[in-house]
């Protein structure tokens, strides 16, 4: 992780299922709303960690499902598996660490002497974990007595039972919070450990993550029974502990705010885009044109001269915008684009989601920025890596130099604006 020089000024570990990604949000509005706040105001500085009990293969599955973007570290199969940027590099260090009295085959036999237990699916048992369903009631009778059973074969193990459905068996000094704890110490090593930390959760397999010293926490508000118990038992009198008043994602954005971890005003949420000169950075005039396409695309603004003369005074009329396709265009054409396209996605299912954004200042006014744009519609998405020069000359607002895109692997390559 040498992407930030220093350390970050939050690192955000959330959960996925039920906790950042809301399934009965069809419009996926509070983790939009996130998106746009993570990388407008944090990307820049900040870490973000997803932390699920999904395997490699169901994690990635979901991330094709729901609008989700790149986090810098994947936790996956309930903290035993540790997967680093984009390109998932795996921790082979915390596999080593893992294998320590910890034995598969012994797991997988005396747990199938156990008839309440059902298998989940093949996907779903990893080297570090073995994984079935079990009715609540018998939940906790067979937990007790498969760990006796599994200390007497002198495995050390740890049974987590998530979700009112789900049960796990890890090696002790796996899950979520261990792995967590892994993740800070390297970082204190590298003295770079995050100024805060803030945890973010909805069931059993989470609760770890709220007793690693110093870190701060959500559950949001549809958090689970088990956990929602854990807390009662055992950290009722932690004020470092929130539990949300709004569901999912929504609830980690209240969470930030309650405890004054830095911005927690997604650009998703202002009426007034573009506005809010005095906390402008590059990420987020990149967050919020995109919001400003979006918008007007959709017809959520109103078709206005003003609206146009806008965009208009926010680029540079004789810069050169290079199309995927790799044609080029002069910027101001782009303009007149624009102009034809007012509510072409209206009524339609059409989101613009920015992701990645890096920006590395040139000089005193001019940075070089990267990131990933994806136009959603739907099921279908297409995306583009865009560079682009921005500068703030003579100015309080960002001027739009040149801009090169280019198409993403794996991307649908049809109609693209600009
Ligand atoms: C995810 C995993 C499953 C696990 C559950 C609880 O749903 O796919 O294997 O049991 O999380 O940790
Ligand atoms: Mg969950």
């Amino acid at each position: 992780m040498d992407r930030l020089k220093s350390s970050a000024r939050l690192m955000i570990v959330s959960d996925l299922d039920h906790t950042l990604v809301d399934h009965h949000d069809p419009e996926n509005s509070s983790l939009f709303r996130f998106n746009a706040l993570w990388e407008a105001h944090y990307r820049q500085d900040s870490l973000l960690v997803f932390s699920t009990g999904r395997s490699p293969t169901l994690y990635k599955q979901l991330r094709k499902e729901k609008p989700m973007i790149t986090p810098d570290i994947a936790i996956m199969s309930v903290g035993t598996e540790i997967t680093y940027g984009k390109s998932m590099v795996p921790d082979d260090g915390w596999v080593q660490f893992l294998s320590q009295k910890w034995n598969k085959d012994i797991v997988l036999k005396e747990t199938s002497k156990f008839p309440e237990l059902k298998r989940q699916a093949e996907t779903e048992q990893r080297p570090h974990k073995v994984s079935f369903y079990v009715e609540k009631e018998k939940a906790q009778r067979v937990t007790e007595a498969l760990s006796k059973v599994l200390a007497g074969r002198g495995l050390d193990v740890k049974i987590i039972y998530s979700g009112g459905i789900d049960l796990d068996v890890l090696p002790k000094g796996a899950g979520k919070g261990q792995a967590l704890a892994y993740l800070l110490k390297k970082f204190e090593t590298e003295g770079k450990k995050p100024t805060n930390t803030l945890v973010c959760g909805d069931s059993g397999n989470d609760a770890e993550l709220f007793s690693i010293p110093g870190v701060y926490g959500v559950m949001v508000s549809n958090a689970q029974e088990e956990l929602l118990q854990w807390y009662a038992e055992n950290a009722k009198s932690n004020p470092k502990i929130l539990h949300a008043s709004e569901r999912c994602a929504s609830g980690i954005i209240q969470a930030i705010g309650h405890f004054n971890l830095g911005s927690n005003l997604s650009p998703r949420d202002v009426a007034d885009i573009g506005k809010d000169v005095e906390n402008l950075s590059p990420g987020l005039e990149i967050v919020n044109f995109s919001l400003l396409v979006e918008k007007w695309r959709r017809a959520e603004v109103e078709n206005s001269e003003m609206f146009i003369a806008g965009v208009k005074a926010t680029i540079l009329p004789s810069g050169v915008l290079i199309h995927p396709s790799g044609a080029d265009h002069i910027m101001k054409e782009y303009v007149n684009i624009l102009r034809k396209v007012y509510g072409d996605k209206q009524g339609k299912q059409f989101r613009i989601l920015v992701e990645n954004v890096l920006a590395t200042q040139l000089d005193s006014d001019t940075w070089l920025i990267k990131f990933d744009k994806w136009e959603l519609s739907g099921e279908e998405r297409q995306g583009c890596v865009v560079t682009a020069i921005l500068s703030k000359k003579d100015s309080d607002w960002f001027t739009w130099m040149h801009v090169h895109e280019t198409w993403l692997e794996h991307s649908g390559q049809g109609e693209w604006l600009l």
